[in-house]
């Protein structure tokens, strides 16, 4: 199949074909659930290049078949479906690796992300419902907000269904990191390659909680005002593009970035390269609160390992705690909306 198709397209590999035949890397089906949209369209087309997808499948409710056609001209590896159309959600679906969420309204000005619950909650809920029935064992990377409520909804519906299996459900927080390492890149004038600063909580508002005195590289120069000012700008930083959108959505581009570097991630882990640690929203006993982002070790099964928060500093533990009955609240809300309706 892929290896046929890979030396027909690329012949100078047929010199090794015995090592493609086996593949450099492993069959792996992406699925993107809300493909054409603002997110679904550049995430399509990162995924497109990502050399671990030997299988793109894109859905929507509209229009998919224009972003799927486009997309599939790109000279890389994998092939490329659009379906739209609930009926065609199983064909989607089945033999996927990974289900990417971004299906879903976003924000206008002057909105929260829990003011979109009542339309999203809905859709999260019934492509969840799709996934426990024909892929139920893919990991999901759930996009759609509210992120704090709409992870606990996956877990429920799967539950429901028998399948829930807490390493393979991850809420996408990897935007608030991409945040983080940029304005902390800018503001202790380091590289922003070299920058790592690990961002835990939820993703919403204060539940956004990063950690900058875990910052890499260390910087000497900033002081207490400087990590108030970069905490409440990641905090804020969803808010900063919808208020520069203007009416016209929220992070797409920099959200198909933060997405495409963390299926990335879920790839590497389910090809088994070693230490692939990313934050996300995941099942947790990091704290009380039974969801919680942190850094996470990803492997073959998902979730490898959950990391402990490490040592936080005064500020930081203020904000956690400040946190918690936020993040706890959109939980249960999350929780009653999967079970009652
Ligand atoms: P958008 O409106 O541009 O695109 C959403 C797409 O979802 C549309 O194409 C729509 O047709 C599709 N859709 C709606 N119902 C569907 C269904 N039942 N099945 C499949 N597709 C369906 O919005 P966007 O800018 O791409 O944002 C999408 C979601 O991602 C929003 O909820 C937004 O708040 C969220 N978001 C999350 C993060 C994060 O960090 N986790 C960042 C940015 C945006
Ligand atoms: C973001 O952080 O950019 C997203 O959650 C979208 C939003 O509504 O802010």
């Amino acid at each position: 199949g892929a290896a046929l198709r890979r030396s027909t397209t690329e012949p100078s590999r047929l010199v090794s074909r015995s090592c493609y035949s086996s593949g450099p890397h492993p069959e792996r089906k992406v699925v993107i659930l809300g493909a054409a949209g603002g997110i679904g369209q550049p995430l399509s087309l990162l995924m497109k290049l990502n050399p671990l997808v030997s299988s793109l499948s894109l859905y929507d409710i509209a229009n998919t078949p224009g972003v799927a056609a486009d997309v599939s001209h790109i000279n890389s590896r994998a092939q490329v479906a659009g379906y739209a159309g609930e009926e065609q959600l199983g064909q989607v679906l089945e033999g996927s690796d990974i289900v990417i969420i971004p299906a879903g309204v976003p924000r206008k000005p002057g909105m929260t992300r829990d003011d979109l619950f009542n339309i999203n909650a809905g859709i999260v809920k019934s492509l969840c419902v799709a996934i426990a029935k024909y892929c139920p064992n893919a990991l999901v990377n759930m996009i759609s907000n509210p992120v704090n409520s709409t992870v606990p909804i996956a877990a429920e519906v799967f539950k429901k269904a028998g399948t829930y299996d807490e390493k393979k459900l991850f809420g996408v927080t990897t935007l608030d990191v991409v945040r983080a390492k940029t304005f902390y890149a800018e503001k202790a004038k380091v590289p922003v390659a070299e920058v790592n600063v690990p961002v835990v909580g939820g993703h919403a508002g204060i539940t956004i909680l990063p950690l900058f005195s875990q910052a890499t590289p260390k910087s000497n120069s900033l002081g207490d005002e400087d990590i108030k000012a970069l905490t409440k700008r990641t905090q804020d930083g969803g808010t900063e593009v919808v208020e520069a959108k203007a009416g016209k959505g929220s992070a797409t581009l920099s959200m198909a970035y933060a997405g495409a570097v963390f299926a990335d991630a879920c790839l590497k882990g389910l090809n088994g390269v070693p230490d692939i640690v990313e934050c996300s929203y995941v099942q947790s006993t990091v704290t009380e609160l039974p969801f919680f982002a942190s850094k996470v070790r990803l492997g073959k099964n998902g979730v490898e390992e959950i990391l402990g928060l490490g040592p936080l500093s005064d500020y930081e533990k203020e904000g956690l705690e400040s946190l918690k009955t936020e993040l706890k609240s959109s939980i249960e809300k999350g929780v009653k909306f999967a079970n009652q309706s």
